[in-house]
C-alpha cells in the first residue's frame, strides 16, 4: 500500500467535529484503494493560543512541510481577537505553502434543495478558481493617526504578474478539460483599474494558448446577481482572493448550503503540501452540539484524494456522498454530525 502522510488540524468550533467524520470516511476508503493513512494531529487554534500565545510555531510549520497533505477543519473563535488565528494560522499556511489555487467547486447534487426556483443540477456546475496568495489578503497597508479623527486605514490589494498568470493558467487548464470549455473572469475592472487591467490582459494573453476555451468577463457585482438568476452562465470562474471568498459563500448557498461546500488550497507543482478544508468556518453558534454537517469536509477529502493521484478513491467518496444527499429528503429526523459520517462511510464500504 502507498502511505500518505497526512497532517490533521482539527482547529476550532465545529472543526474537530467535522474533521472526525472526514477521517472516518478516509479510513473507510483508503484500504479499498491500496492507501495507508499515516495521520498526525496538530493542536493549533484557540486553545493553543490561550495556553501559549502561539498561532503557528516555526517548528510546526516545518513539520507540516514534510507531509503529503494537510486536512483542516476550521479556525477562529469568539474568544480570540478577530484575525489572529485566521491570519496567523490559516492564511500563513496558504501563503507559506504557496496555495495559489483555492479550488472551490459549486455543484448542485441531485436531491439537494436549492433556494433558486426552477433550477436543476444541470444549471449549477461550476468550478471557482480563487487566487489564494495575493489580493487584499496580502497584508499590505497600515494605519495612520490611529485613534484620532483623522485616522486612515489602508489595505492594499497585491496583484503580481507572476501570481495572476499562474492562477489564470491553471483555470484555463481546468476549463479546457471540462465539457463546456468556458472561462469567466470575475473582477471589478471598471473601478479597480490597475489590478483589473492586469487580470484582463493576462487572461487575454494566456487565452491565446487555449483557443478552444471561450472567455467571458463579469463584474463581481453583476456576478453575484447572475449566480442567483442565471447560474448556468458559469463554468470555470477565475477571480481574485477577496472576490472569490465572497462569491463562493454565495455559490454554497445556491448549491444547497454552506455545509456542502468543499475546497482545496492547492500548490499544483507539489513543492509544498496542499491543504483541504470545508469552505465554512468554525460556526461557534452550533459548535459542540452535533449539528454541523460534515459533508463539506468529506467532499474536501475527495478533492484531496484526487490531488494525491487517487482519483478512483475520490470518485468513490463522491458517489457515497451523492447517494447520501439523494436520500436526505427522506430523513424523518435531522441526522447528527457523526451519524452522517457513519452513513457515508458505510456507503463507501458497500460499494465493494
Ligand atoms: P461560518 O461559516 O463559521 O458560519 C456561518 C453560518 O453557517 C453559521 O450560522 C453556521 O452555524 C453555519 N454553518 C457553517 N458551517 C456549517 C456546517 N458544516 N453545518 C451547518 N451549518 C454550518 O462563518 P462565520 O460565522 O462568518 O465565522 C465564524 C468563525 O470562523 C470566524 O472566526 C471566522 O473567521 C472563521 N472562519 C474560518 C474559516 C476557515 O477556517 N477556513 C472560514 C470561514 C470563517
Ligand atoms: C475562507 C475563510 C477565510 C478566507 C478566512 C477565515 C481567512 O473565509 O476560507 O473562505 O477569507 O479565505
Ligand atoms: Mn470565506
Amino acid at each position: 500500500a502507498r502511505t500518505v502522510k497526512l497532517a490533521v488540524i482539527p482547529g476550532d468550533g465545529i472543526g474537530p467535529e467535522v474533521v472526525a467524520e472526514g477521517l472516518k470516511v478516509l479510513s473507510a476508503v483508503a484500504p479499498r484503494h491500496d492507501l495507508a493513512l499515516d495521520t498526525t494531529e496538530y493542536e493549533l487554534g484557540a486553545k493553543r493560543w490561550h495556553a501559549t500565545g502561539e498561532t503557528l510555531p516555526d517548528s510546526v510549520e516545518e513539520e507540516l512541510r514534510g507531509h503529503d497533505a494537510i486536512f483542516l477543519g476550521a479556525v477562529g473563535d469568539p474568544s480570540v481577537p478577530s484575525g489572529v488565528l485566521e491570519r496567523g494560522l490559516l492564511l500563513r499556511l496558504r501563503f507559506s505553502f504557496s496555495h495559489y489555487v483555492n479550488l472551490r467547486p459549486v455543484r448542485l447534487y441531485p436531491g439537494v434543495t436549492t433556494p433558486l426556483a426552477d433550477t436543476t443540477p444541470d444549471d449549477i456546475d461550476m468550478l471557482v478558481v480563487r487566487e489564494g496568495t495575493e489580493g487584499p489578503y496580502a497584508g499590505m497597508g497600515g494605519v495612520l493617526r490611529k485613534g484620532t479623527p483623522g485616522e486612515i486605514a489602508t489595505q492594499d490589494s497585491v496583484n503580481t504578474r507572476f501570481g495572476v498568470e499562474r492562477v489564470v493558467r491553471y483555470a484555463f487548464e481546468k476549463a479546457a478539460a471540462r465539457p463546456r470549455r468556458k472561462l469567466t473572469l470575475v473582477h471589478k475592472d471598471n473601478v479597480l483599474t490597475f489590478a483589473g487591467e492586469l487580470w484582463q490582459r493576462v487572461v487575454r494573453e494566456v487565452g491565446e494558448e487555449y483557443p478552444q476555451v471561450s472567455v467571458d468577463y463579469c463584474h463581481v457585482d453583476a456576478a453575484t446577481m447572475f449566480f442567483v438568476t442565471q447560474p448556468h452562465r458559469f463554468d470555470v470562474v477565475v477571480t481574485d482572493n477577496l472576490f472569490g471568498d465572497i462569491i463562493t459563500d454565495l455559490g454554497a448557498a445556491v448549491a444547497g448550503g454552506i455545509g456542502l461546500a468543499a475546497s482545496g488550497n492547492i500548490n499544483p507543482e507539489g513543492d509544498f503540501p496542499s491543504m483541504f478544508e470545508p469552505v465554512h468556518g468554525s460556526a461557534p453558534d452550533i459548535a459542540g452540539q452535533g449539528k454541523a454537517d460534515p459533508t463539506a469536509t468529506i467532499l474536501s477529502a475527495a478533492i484531496m484524494l484526487d490531488h494525491l493521484g487517487a482519483a478512483d478513491a475520490a470518485r468513490r467518496v463522491e458517489r457515497a456522498v451523492a447517494e447520501d444527499l439523494r436520500d436526505r429528503a427522506k430523513d424523518a429526523v435531522e441526522r447528527s454530525t457523526s451519524r452522517i459520517g457513519d452513513d457515508i462511510a458505510a456507503r463507501v464500504a458497500e460499494q465493494g
